[in-house]
């Protein structure tokens, strides 16, 4: 029951259909949003891309296209030419772009039929992301999702331009790369041609985008796809997409500045937002200090305060035995939240466990005066003085943290964003920008019980800290820098190491023999002997920054296929088993359970 195509020609989208066309016939095609019987005519909402238009067919179609019209249902795809006019008196809809006009069919064709869809294909319904993704292409019909796929293609094409502009080569790198797995797991493909042996899908160009700067190509760039095997959240997935650059012949200073024009371009010119520049630049160790966080939303204040050298003189134990084992005693002013129930607080405290804290001790302010469960153990003079250190008033809870540094750091900077939220203190229309700079270079890890790289192994330490890298690593910090969006991560770089040398004591640092360095990075180490510009860059993450622009959720929303958290494609099923007969091309074999135990 479907027709063809043959002979029609589309003159617009439907939703560009304006008073402009009155009087005009068009042929537009689309899909039935609904079918509506009024007063012996048919209405069809028909929709594509771009809207939605109001068709009307009129008995005096003739009747047997009139009685095709009484088979449609919503879905189905159309082609109709008609007459352009302006709706009657009052019935305009001022809600709809073409709510103006409607177009009387003279002519229309069933170009396809539809079941009905598992939901309505309309903005805010609600249907089960399950459903939604495992009928993404219908879901992909809705308005919203069409105009996250928009902004994303506007985001690209922005920062093609501009970096073209700039004289960026686009240079594409290869999918099918060494396994060199540092920070999370490689997805590994197995090799047909060499038994045993695997590519790996890269988590990032970032080596060969070096190797383009050692090649001279001087100014890279490219909207590059990654891969990464870990734990999924709304905001990471197994595949992302980034625009990664690199430049030679910069200092970290000039690359953020030439960066920041991209950003500001590309919010003007999607969103219409001015970004004022320059973008405010804080240290990490100040982000950490009066945020707990080194990706701090600073749409709010609710800063953390220190407040070692009131309690150090108390006679409570748990602060002060944290601070004689070097620890941190902290607190936050939850500012007019002494009315807070006794379950608020225990919830607060279970978020504070979560990072890790043994307790969440407050002071309740009131008109009457103060109550506390940890009160006993100061003096007046000292619980009047906490109070003045935090700033704290009538009405105000005061909550404090004591553990070691990254501890107290994440349970307030937590306790601070959920408090913000619970307080409505985050401003939603804000796009608020902050580079974070002067990283460490590495961080301990209790795991590995080894110190890792913050940023990655080819980050330059400053000048001045090259000569700790062995000897105090803790100190080093890093020519790296992040670029934070309301509280999100969206982008991080760093200036490289250029110089073998360096690059063979960082390795050194990071607990990587000679021999493995030799077998991981031997190329690049090599290649480091040929003439090597300073050279330095950055990847922004595409799916996170469309995300935050649209003020999505999840960056589920902004990907046109994503995976769930559990790292499955549900419309297609994959991951799926595959043919014995492939697996014994590739010279694998399964390893049952039994084998596994
Ligand atoms: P990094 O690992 O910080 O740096 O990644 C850059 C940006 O990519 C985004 N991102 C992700 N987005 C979605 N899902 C994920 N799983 C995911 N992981 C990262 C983040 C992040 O800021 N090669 C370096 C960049 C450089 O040094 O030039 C790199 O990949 O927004
Ligand atoms: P306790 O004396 O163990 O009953 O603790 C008294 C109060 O101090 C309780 O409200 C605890 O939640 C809190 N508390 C215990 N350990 C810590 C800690 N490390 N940091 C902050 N508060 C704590």
């Amino acid at each position: 029951m479907s027709e063809s195509i043959q002979g029609l020609k589309r003159s617009c989208y439907c939703g560009q259909v304006t008073l402009e066309h009155v009087g005009q016939e068009l042929t537009l095609m689309g899909w039935t949003h609904r079918r509506r019987d009024h007063g012996g005519v048919i209405f069809v909402d028909l929709r594509d891309r771009e809207g939605m238009v109001q068709v009307v067919i009129d008995p005096a179609i003739g009747e047997t296209l009139f009685s095709k019209a009484e088979t449609i249902r919503n879905e189905f795809v159309l082609a109709v030419t008609g007459k352009v006019r302006p709706r009657p008196e009052g019935s305009a809809n001022p809600n709809l772009k073409t709510g103006e006009i409607e177009v009387l069919a003279t002519d229309f064709r069933l170009l396809s039929p539809s079941k009905t869809p598992p939901f309505y294909i309309e903005d805010h319904v609600d249907v089960d992301e399950m459903v939604r993704l495992k009928y993404r292409y219908l879901d992909l019909r809705r308005p919203e999702m069409v105009s996250s796929l928009k902004l994303r293609s506007q985001v690209n094409r922005v920062a093609r331009e501009y970096f073209l502009d700039h004289d960026f080569l686009e240079v594409e790198t290869p999918t099918l790369i060494k396994s060199s797995p540092e920070g999370a797991r490689d997805f590994l493909v197995p090799s047909r041609l060499r038994p045993g042996e695997f590519f790996a899908l890269p988590q990032s160009p970032q080596i060969y985008k070096q190797l383009l700067m050692v090649s001279g190509i001087d100014r890279y760039f490219q909207i590059a796809r990654c891969f990464r095997d870990e734990d999924l959240r709304a905001d990471r997935q197994p595949e992302f997409t980034q625009i990664d650059l690199e430049m030679s012949f910069m200092e970290q200073d000039d690359i953020l500045t030439l960066i920041e024009g991209m950003i500001a371009k590309m919010f003007k010119e999607t969103l219409n937002v001015d970004v004022p520049l320059p973008l405010t630049r804080m240290s990490w160790h100040e982000a950490m200090e009066r945020y707990g966080s080194d990706k701090p939303d600073t749409r709010f204040g609710l800063e953390l305060v220190d407040v070692a050298d009131v309690v150090k003189g108390s006679e409570f134990k748990v602060f002060v035995q944290v601070l004689e084992k070097g620890g941190r005693v902290k607190g936050i002013n939850a500012k007019g939240c002494a009315k807070f129930s006794r379950k608020e607080i225990d919830d607060l405290t279970k978020l504070a466990a979560i990072y890790g804290a043994k307790g969440l001790a407050y002071i309740t302010l009131t008109e009457e005066g103060y109550k506390s469960p940890i009160a006993k153990f100061f003096t007046e003079a000292q619980i009047q003085a906490l109070i003045q250190q935090m700033k704290g008033e009538p009405g105000d809870i005061l909550f404090f943290v004591a553990d070691t540094e990254s501890v107290t750091a994440a349970a307030l900077g937590h306790l601070r964003l959920k408090l913000g939220e619970i307080l409505g203190l985050i401003d939603d229309s804000q796009f608020n920008f902050l580079w974070i700079v002067d990283f460490p270079q590495f961080e301990y890890s209790e795991e590995e019980k080894r110190f890792v790289s913050m940023h990655h192994p080819f980050t330059m330490p400053r000048e001045e800290d090259l000569d700790l890298i062995l000897t105090d690593p803790a100190r080093v910090l890093a020519q790296a820098y992040d670029i934070v969006l309301n509280g999100v991560e969206i982008g991080g770089g760093s200036i490289r190491i250029h110089q073998r040398p360096i690059q063979e004591t960082m390795f050194k640092a990071l607990g990587l023999s000679d021999e493995e360095a030799r077998e991981k990075f031997g190329y690049l180490m090599e290649a480091f002997e040929y003439g090597v510009p300073p050279h330095g860059g950055l990847a922004f993450g595409v799916d996170r920054l469309v995300m935050l622009m649209l003020k999505r959720d999840t960056i589920r929303d902004v990907i046109a296929f994503p995976k769930t958290q559990s790292a499955m494609e549900l419309m297609s099923q994959a991951p799926s088993a595959v043919a014995p007969k492939q697996l014994r091309e590739l010279h694998i074999g399964i390893r049952t359970r039994s084998m596994e135990a």
